[in-house]
């Protein structure tokens, strides 16, 4: 993300434009996209020069994008005759690409704003247009007017325009979204400790928390109050089996570089926890340049990727492969997109990414990155995959978090889970900021702030748990209230799936949160998170050859996708697809019961004490912990 203010600076201050004169467009212009607020601390610092030159790229509508929905109901509702028919990475591809329609109509707009087919480009994937304009060209199309703006704390600058941009109307509906415009580079706050270029998920203060070492270890049930290794989340969850389909069978973990996991943390890890497994490594997919080989370590490069992988590796067991998404180099980091990317090429811009403004782009430009192309496809996508980093909502423009979630839907037409934990800060954004009545994050803030893509009805967003203090591992779990709570409650962006309707109408209505007027939380009708959750209190990580006590839905996410992995193996094992996108079945009445409902806690944040967790589902733990043996059997008798 850092890079692409670099490059169009050097665009804006360097390039003159040898542009033909501007020509007003033919239609009435109607706004495209509009930006609340600027993201924290961005401030304008002068106009953008009229004659220096952009990359103007115009991701064009998809096809048939108006029944995604339906498409992916059709395979993952177990009611459907569909089930479980998932679609082909051509099938995807062929379906969504834009009509020829769309390409003509931008062309021909274009061109009527003096910029001539010849400097117009479509990408391979027929979904992006690209030319480079001049600003004055840009802000005749747009109707917009640019500026540089100025990062306070970083002295980052780049080049966007004011608060909205618009496009004629016969254009505005063969079009997804224009950059560079609205989006920043909003992600700032750099870790001490990391070399992490800035913009990437894991940059962000989204890491699992940690109270510290270890002085003794436990690895006793009768100790997972204070402490969880994997023989208490097998006894939390009845997780027990014996994989039969391993060749069959797959497993993705999302991590982003300069995160990454240290090889011999996980030989101490299973040394304790899973000794047959010393010296398995999980199978590396390195993604734009990802490395493990970061030149450092401690809590903050090793914590995440050692916990996420120390937890799925021992829970799927020795014979189960996992993969390990590495994604993007050491010097430009990467985004959701770069790993989207090398999932589904008919997603990506062929310069690399999908908004130059936000994701990184490959080769390295500057030098000292990663010199190869961006992946564009070529990754098969394992049947599970988790990611445990979040954005919020409020850092992304809607357009660019559509384009996104229209992705997540495509991953589960092809059969995929795609898990993402729900954030570590309640109701509140990462770091405990809240949204003021201007709609900026702050310190005094107190409106919710969703983040993403937990409100992405397409994904699975996991919650976090916790054993109480004192308590026994067979009593009850609660709302995670210790070092962290639970990220959850409505999207501003995307409306409820119908999914969800009755189980989130059943908790506004029986339990009516005590903030339900104060206009603190959506009540529009949109999409509801977490969907599940699984314990994330009192992790034993090893980092740096030593044991840390570890918190965070980060840890909820592969807990969970460990589980469902097994479930994916049952049904491979018997000739059945994998169970791809679950939310359609987990809050179908046919899955009655089989989460352990957690109804204590809550996930304070705002200066509220956040949703209390109620009998069903509710905004903190979803619908609950699984109970294994429950959703094994209920996904076995799917066809
Ligand atoms: C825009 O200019 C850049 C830098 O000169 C060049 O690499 C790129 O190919 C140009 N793009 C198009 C669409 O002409
Ligand atoms: C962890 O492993 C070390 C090395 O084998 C051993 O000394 C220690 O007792 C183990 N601790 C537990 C709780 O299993
Ligand atoms: C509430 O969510 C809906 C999407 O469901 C969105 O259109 C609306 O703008 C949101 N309201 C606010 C105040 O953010
Ligand atoms: C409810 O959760 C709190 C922590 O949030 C815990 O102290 C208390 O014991 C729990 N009560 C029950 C009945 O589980």
């Amino acid at each position: 993300m850092l890079l692409a203010p670099r490059v169009l600076l050097a665009l804006v201050l360097g390039l003159a434009s040898t542009a033909a004169a501007f020509a007003p467009p033919l239609s009435p212009h109607v706004r495209h996209e509009t930006r609340r607020a600027l993201p924290r601390g961005w401030a304008p610092v002068c106009r953008a020069e009229r004659d220096s030159v952009l990359p103007l790229r115009i991701g064009l509508a998809q096809s048939n994008l108006d029944a995604l929905e339906e498409y992916l109901l059709d395979v993952s509702h177990p009611e459907s005759p569909n089930y479980g028919n998932h679609w082909t990475p051509a099938k995807v591809a062929q379906t969504f690409r834009p009509s020829a329609e769309a390409v003509d109509t931008v062309r021909a707009w274009l061109a009527d704003g003096g910029v001539s087919a010849d400097r117009v480009r479509l990408n391979p994937s027929g979904g992006w247009l690209t030319a480079n304009v001049t600003v004055e060209e840009a802000e005749g199309l747009l109707a917009t007017e640019y500026f540089v703006y100025e990062h306070a704390e970083s002295g980052h600058k780049q080049v966007g325009c004011e608060s909205a941009y618009h496009l004629p109307e016969h254009v505005a509906k063969h079009v997804e979204i224009v950059t560079p415009t609205l989006h920043f580079d909003a992600k700032v706050k750099k870790r001490s400790g990391v070399k992490s270029k800035l913009g990437t998920p894991g940059s962000g203060p989204v890491t699992p928390k940690t109270t510290g070492k270890i002085q003794t270890l436990f690895n006793e049930l009768k100790n997972c109050d204070e402490q969880i290794t994997p023989i208490c989340l097998r006894a939390l969850y009845d997780f027990v089996y014996i994989p039969l389909a391993t060749k069959k069978n797959s497993i993705g973990i999302v991590e982003y570089t300069p995160q990454a996991y240290n090889p011999s943390d996980l030989d101490l890890f299973f040394t304790n926890f899973s000794s047959s497994q010393v010296g398995q490594r999980p199978v590396m997919e390195s993604i734009d340049g990802g490395t493990i080989d970061v030149g450092g370590g401690g809590f903050d490069i090793n914590g995440e990727s050692n916990l996420d992988l120390q937890y799925a590796m021992s829970l799927v067991g020795k014979s189960q492969p996992v993969t390990l998404y590495q994604t993007g180099d050491d010097l430009e980091g990467a985004s959701f997109n770069t790993l989207l990317d090398a999932l589904d090429g008919s997603y990506c811009l062929f310069e690399g990414g999908d908004d130059p403004d936000q994701d990184p782009s490959y080769p390295d430009p500057f030098g000292g990155g990663y010199q190869g192309p961006t992946q564009c496809g070529g990754i098969t996508p394992a049947h599970v995959i988790s990611t445990s980093y979040s954005y919020d909502e409020v850092d992304l423009t809607p357009a660019y978090m559509q384009r996104q979630c229209a992705e997540y839907a495509k991953l589960g037409l092809m059969g995929v889970t795609v898990l993402y934990s729900s954030g570590d800060f309640g109701v509140a954004a990462n770091g405990g900021l809240c949204l003021d009545s201007e709609g900026f994050l702050d310190f005094d803030g107190d409106i919710f702030a969703p983040s993403f893509p937990g409100g992405c009805p397409y994904i699975t967003s996991v919650g976090a748990t916790q054993v109480n203090p004192g308590a026994k591992v067979t009593d009850p779990e609660s709302a995670c209230n210790q070092v962290i709570f639970s990220g959850g409650g409505f999207s501003n962006v995307f409306a409820m799936p119908s999914y969800q309707k009755s189980a989130v109408t059943n908790y506004l209505t029986k339990y009516p949160p005590p903030f339900a007027s104060q206009g603190v939380y959506n009540t529009s009708g949109s999409r509801a998170y977490p969907d599940i959750s699984a314990n994330g209190a009192n992790y034993a990580v090893a980092v740096q050859g030593e044991f840390f006590l570890v918190y965070g839905t980060s840890a909820s996410s592969p807990v969970s996708a460990a589980i469902l992995s097994a479930v994916n193996d049952a049904r491979l094992a018997i000739g059945k697809k994998p169970i791809g996108f679950i939310n359609p079945s987990i809050y179908s009445s046919l899955f009655k019961g089989v989460f352990n409902d957690i109804t204590n806690g809550s996930n304070p944040g705002c200066g509220t004490e956040g949703f209390p967790a109620q009998p069903g589902w509710d905004p903190v733990t979803g619908l609950g912990t699984p109970n294994f043996p429950q959703l094994l059997a209920r996904w076995l008798l799917l066809p």
